[in-house]
Order: C-alpha cells, then sequence, then structure tokens
C-alpha cells in the first residue's frame, strides 16, 4: 500500500504551477457530452477523479482522445447507454454530474448514486428538486438515481441551501431546456462560473453565473468548442497554506488571485506577507503564525475546502484559534491524527477550538480524506522528525503530483510501497 514518508523541518521555498481546477474540471467534462460535435478541453488535471469520470464517460461510447496530459479531445455523437454505473463511479461525486447532461441533452439518464469523501451527510435533494421543476421524472432505485422527461420545460427554482452541485446539475439540464430557468439562491463558486462560461462556448443561453441568482434561456441544441479550465482555487490555497506552516516562502503560479482572496486575507490576519501580481501570488512566512477565528461559507466566503489546512496552520499559532465548518458536519475527522502529532484541539459539534503549541511531532497517521490529507502532509513537512502518512489515495483524488510538486520545493518526502522503501527513506535523509 502507497504512503508518503516524510522528514519535516525544511521551509519551503520556491515556485509551484497550478494546475486546472478539479472542480470545475468535473462538470464540464460532463457537459461537454451535450453536443454531438467535438470538443476540444485544456488545462485538465490529471487527477483520480477526472480519471474515473472519463473512463465512465468512454463506457457509455464516448470517443475520448487524450491528446496530452491535460488535453482532450471528446465526441458524444455516438453515445450507447444512459446508464451509467461502475465501481469506480459509485465512489466519486461527480459522476451525477452526467445525470444533468443526459438529461439534458437525451431527458433520461440512469446514473448511480454518488459517493465522495465522507464529510458529511451530503444531501442530493435540491438536485432532484430542480430535475423535478424541470419536468422530470426522478425515482431512486436499485442504487441509480433514474430521471426520465418526455420534454424539459423552464422553471423557476429556488434552492434550500446553496449548493455547487444541485446548481450545476440543474444548469446542465436547463440549457437544453424549453424556456426560461431561473435558479434563486445558486452557488457562486468560480466553477460554477467556469461551467456556465464553457456551456456559453457551446451556445447555450446563461446570464448571472457568480451572482446568486442564475438565468438560462433554454436552446434547442449546442455546439463544439475549444475551452481552457481556470486554475484551481484550492490546490492554490493549500500550497499558500504550506508555506505559512513551514515557515517557508512559496509563489503559486497560474493562478487567478480573485478567486483566493478569502485565503490570502486569513493569511495576512496571522502574520503571512502576501505579494500578488496579475497571476501570482507569493506567501512569506518569516515569523510564529498569529491565531484567528474562521467560518467556513458558500463563495466568496472561506472555503470548506480550506478548513483542514487553515487548521493545521492555527495549531501551530500563539494563542488560541476558533474554526467552524458550517458546510460539511462531519470535516474534522483528520483532528485525531493531528493530535497524535502534538496538536491540541477540541471539537464540539462543528467548531473546533484550537490551542496553539510551538510545533508538531512526526507520527504515522491516516489521510482520511482529501484535503484532510494534504493537510496532514503539510503538517508532517513541518514536524519534528519522520512522518508516514497512510491512505494517500485520497489525495490522489484532487491533487495532481502533489509530492513532486512538494519535492521542487525543497519538501523531503517520497512516495513509498513497503517497509523496505521507508527505512530506505529513513536511512537516506538520516
Ligand atoms: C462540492 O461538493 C465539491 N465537490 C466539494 O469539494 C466542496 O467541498 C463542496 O462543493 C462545497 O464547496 C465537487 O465539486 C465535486 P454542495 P457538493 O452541494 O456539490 C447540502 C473537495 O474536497 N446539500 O455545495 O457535494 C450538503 O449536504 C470536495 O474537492 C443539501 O442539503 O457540495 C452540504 O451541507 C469535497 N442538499 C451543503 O449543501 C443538496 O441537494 C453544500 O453541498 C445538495 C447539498
Amino acid at each position: 500500500m502507497e504512503q508518503y514518508a516524510i522528514k519535516g523541518g525544511n521551509p519551503l521555498v520556491g515556485e509551484v504551477e497550478i494546475g486546472g481546477a478539479k472542480n470545475a474540471a468535473l462538470p464540464i467534462l460532463a457537459a461537454s457530452i451535450m453536443t454531438d460535435e467535438t470538443v476540444y478541453i485544456e488545462n485538465m488535471p490529471d487527477v483520480q477523479d477526472t480519471n474515473v469520470l472519463l473512463k465512465a464517460m468512454r463506457n457509455i461510447g464516448v470517443m475520448l482522445d487524450r491528446n496530452s496530459r491535460h488535453s482532450v479531445t471528446i465526441n458524444a455523437g455516438q453515445i450507447n447507454s444512459f446508464v451509467v454505473d461502475d465501481d469506480h463511479i459509485r465512489k466519486i461525486r461527480a459522476g451525477y454530474y452526467l445525470l444533468g447532461a443526459l438529461l439534458g441533452k437525451y431527458k433520461h439518464a440512469e446514473v448511480a448514486l454518488p459517493g465522495g469523501c465522507d464529510i458529511g451527510c451530503r444531501a442530493i435533494d435540491q438536485h432532484l428538486k430542480g430535475f423535478r421543476a424541470l419536468g422530470a421524472d426522478v425515482r431512486i432505485e436499485y442504487g441509480l438515481i433514474k430521471a426520465h422527461a418526455e420534454k424539459l420545460k423552464g422553471a423557476h427554482i429556488y434552492m434550500d441551501c446553496v449548493s455547487v452541485g444541485a446548481t450545476i446539475n440543474v444548469m446542465m439540464a436547463a440549457a437544453l431546456a424549453e424556456g426560461q430557468t431561473v435558479i434563486e439562491n445558486a452557488a457562486k463558486e468560480p466553477h460554477v462560473v467556469d461551467l456556465a462560461n464553457f456551456l456559453n462556448s457551446m451556445g447555450a443561453s446563461i446570464k448571472g453565473a457568480g451572482t446568486d441568482v442564475i438565468r438560462i434561456k433554454g436552446v434547442s441544441r449546442l455546439h463544439g468548442t475549444e475551452y481552457a479550465i481556470i486554475p484551481d482555487q484550492i490546490e492554490a490555497g493549500t500550497f499558500m497554506f504550506a508555506a505559512a506552516v513551514t515557515r517557508g516562502d512559496i509563489t503559486v503560479k497560474n493562478v487567478i488571485p480573485k478567486h483566493l482572496e478569502s485565503i490570502s486575507a486569513k493569511l495576512i490576519e496571522i502574520g503571512c506577507e502576501i505579494k500578488e501580481s496579475d497571476d501570482c501570488m507569493r506567501v512569506v512566512a518569516s515569523k510564529r503564525l498569529k491565531p484567528t477565528h474562521v467560518k467556513t461559507l458558500p463563495y466568496p466566503g472561506f472555503p470548506t475546502d480550506m478548513q483542514p489546512q487553515i487548521a493545521v496552520a492555527l495549531a501551530l499559532s500563539k494563542g488560541t484559534s476558533i474554526v467552524t465548518d458550517t458546510i460539511f458536519e462531519n470535516r474534522f475527522k483528520y483532528v485525531d491524527e493531528l493530535i497524535r502529532m502534538g496538536a491540541s484541539i477540541k471539537v464540539e459539534g462543528t467548531t473546533a477550538i484550537i490551542d496553539g503549541v510551538e510545533n508538531y511531532t512526526g507520527a504515522t497517521i491516516c489521510a482520511p480524506d482529501l484535503r484532510a490529507g494534504a493537510a496532514l502532509v503539510i503538517a508532517g513537512l513541518s514536524a519534528d522528525g519522520f512522518t508516514v502518512v497512510d491512505d494517500i489515495h485520497y489525495i490522489a483524488r484532487g491533487y495532481e503530483d502533489f509530492h513532486l510538486k512538494l519535492q521542487s520545493l525543497g519538501a523531503q518526502i517520497e512516495l513509498v510501497n513497503s517497509d523496505r522503501d521507508l527505512q530506505k527513506f529513513k536511512l537516506k535523509i538520516g
């Protein structure tokens, strides 16, 4: 089983290129089946979740040509099944984007109920409510969500909670419905906007993405396009916090600074220096961090996907911090692992009370999910001694070449496959 072996203590220094956004790539890949014409996608991250989705698309007859590691040509003119179900797709969240895409284009879809990181209950009622409002008959049977409509008709839909996934799914189906759809209380995340821009580049008529009211005028068909996915806000934020935690100096390149505002604001608050240019952000952390309070919120608030990373930083700050996750109710599973490394944290419900300690000490720990896994690796990089991180397959879901990028910043981290590899690493690093 693969593990990361880490020797902590080096400040991370240098530049790192940020890839395409996983959470934009997933709906964009799914939406590319909504035309019979060819779609060309660039800046696609090569991560487990996108690869699982591409495989599921190939299984229903979509032609895929991986032109390079980060670009793919897609043609869905010959789809031969509307049923999406395999062992892998059941484990990711984004399989359900094929529901909105297939329902929009073919008015029929059967897709396995989604999996994804175990961070809370992750209901899908707003997706189903949206599809039903558009006129679809939707049921859950035999582990599949089945949606069917004679025709889809635009509707006024008020989302009961702000949901990235439901906004995206309904937007896809509505793009090819008859008449106008209005989504109120829509999610405003950069990946929602990126999908709207992508669909518009295929001939859709979507206005207001990025605000909480999205208006979609249904069109009768979509055409082929060429599109480059936006940079990954969360990958960038993770490396920015790696600078803070290791007292390093990291420049993240190929980013959209506007998407990182809530993250850089918190870094400044806890004592880091930020230098921003057109598509780069430099984070310098030269002294012990200061404590703060954080509440995760939908965009433009502080992202839940950055909650473990900021907690790992605050657990080393001078004082007491409070971190509340308002989006997912079970996103503190990493805390027990961090306590093994010497952190002093108490979780009460969806709030963590963190008393900063001077440093972490290395331990053998498990990644409980994608973002927490990355955060624990960063903790290991600042810890005294050796850390071994198990279950790193979670990290591969959303970070491309994570350890290689960290190595390029001076981290002493290696992917190991056995005890022997681990011993070799320890002997080599000393
Ligand atoms: C997306 O998940 C992301 N996943 C998550 O990223 C991210 O944490 C989350 O948005 C919030 O930003 C993908 O894009 C593939 P939601 P999603 O629907 O769409 C409740 C990562 O690490 N809700 O915005 O599943 C739900 O329970 C992952 O990259 C309903 O009640 O999130 C949650 O409390 C993890 N009913 C809240 O809304 C619904 O029908 C937000 O969920 C839908 C959601």
